[in-house]
């Protein structure tokens, strides 16, 4: 493997064999297996997760990693094109990604959303500048619209807890938040559960619409697998039978990039914090997910939190398995 970009850049089986492998290392550790391999950490973004399941991966498989972000005692980095840069940055990016690249075997590489347009961060255009620089394997740590590792981890902790793929129904939830937040995870997310042949719901307010792009995509994942693909603001038939809530705050794709738009869009939007009643129609043991870092009593109430049906921590210990498994594809000897 020499990119992990997205779910959908593999088949089935290959996510099954990487599933497969994760569980494996979960059970049966292999210290030797990336003996002196090194991976490159670059976050231009903030995380506890991904930054610590990264590192605690490459420890696990007998490797190393080294992180370098704007907190540390760096260069101000540039990131902007064709920038004169007399300002404070003193290095650019297009120098920053191929040095670091280059003291690792492989590296990984967080940016969010700028979230000025809709059309920019689709294309993933500011994250395609960096990963273009790079001739050794990559892969995205959450990137505008992407996080394959987060849908990965999610993918096992369904299966570890045999949450139904095919037939099963799951709902992709907004909640709420005070600021806009990425759409990468929300819009993963909804693709991974179509793309394991989920029945998906997609609840959310008007003006929070999935764009357009992102639910033709988790439409074709959902017919190549057996699922399905729909979309309301009707809590309570949205919840209905519902083996899966995932919750998610993101930003008003009607103010996309408009931040004074969208605080007047969800101002009104404060009771959509997940609590108890949610669940009356649902399935008895159906599960509460969510990616974590997680707002309480903002996006979820404690008692959901706290409670049986949570299954948050699970979710993030996955996470280094998952990558695990991604990194021991990529970098590992090849039988
Ligand atoms: N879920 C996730 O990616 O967490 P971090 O932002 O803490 O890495």
């Amino acid at each position: 493997m020499k990119v992990f970009n997205d779910l959908a850049d593999f088949s089935v089986d290959e996510i099954s064999a990487l599933l497969t492998l994760a569980s494996r290392l979960d059970k049966h550790p292999e210290p030797e297996a990336l003996r002196g391999k090194v991976l490159s950490l670059l976050f231009l973004s903030p995380s506890l997760r991904t930054l610590a399941s990264f590192q605690a991966a490459m420890i696990r498989l007998g490797g190393g990693s080294f992180v370098i972000s704007p907190d540390m005692s760096i260069h101000g980095l540039e990131t902007r094109p064709g920038i004169v840069m007399d300002g404070v940055a003193a290095e650019h990016i297009r120098e920053a990604v191929p040095v670091i690249a280059s003291y690792g075997d492989a590296i990984g590489i967080r940016a969010f959303a700028e979230r000025k347009s809709i059309e920019y961060d689709l294309a993933e255009t500011e994250f395609h500048s960096m990963t273009s620089l790079i001739d050794k394997p990559w892969i995205n740590m959450e990137s505008a619209i992407n996080h394959p590792c987060q849908s990965l981890a999610d993918w096992k902790t369904m299966d570890d807890l045999k949450i139904p793929a095919n037939g099963g129904k799951f709902v992709l939830s907004w909640a709420y938040h005070p600021k806009p937040l990425p759409l990468a995870v929300p819009c993963a997310t909804l693709h991974m559960a179509a793309f394991r042949g989920m029945d998906v719901t997609v609840l959310r307010p008007a003006g929070f619409e999935l764009p357009e792009a992102i639910m033709q995509k988790a439409r074709a994942a959902a017919a190549s697998s057996g699922g399905s693909i729909r979309e309301t603001d009707d809590r309570s038939d949205a919840m209905e039978g519902a083996q899966v809530i995932y919750a998610k705050s993101w930003s008003s794709t009607k103010f996309y990039g408009d931040r004074n738009g969208d605080q007047n869009l969800r101002r009104e939007l404060d009771h959509w914090c997940v609590d108890n009643p949610w669940f009356d129609d649902a399935a008895p043991d159906c599960r509460f997910m969510h990616c974590l870092p997680v707002r309480r009593g903002v996006v979820v109430s404690d008692r959901v939190l706290d409670g049986p049906r949570s299954v948050v921590i699970h979710e993030a210990r996955n996470r280094m398995f998952a990558q695990m498994a991604v990194l021991h594809q990529m970098l590992g000897r090849k039988s």
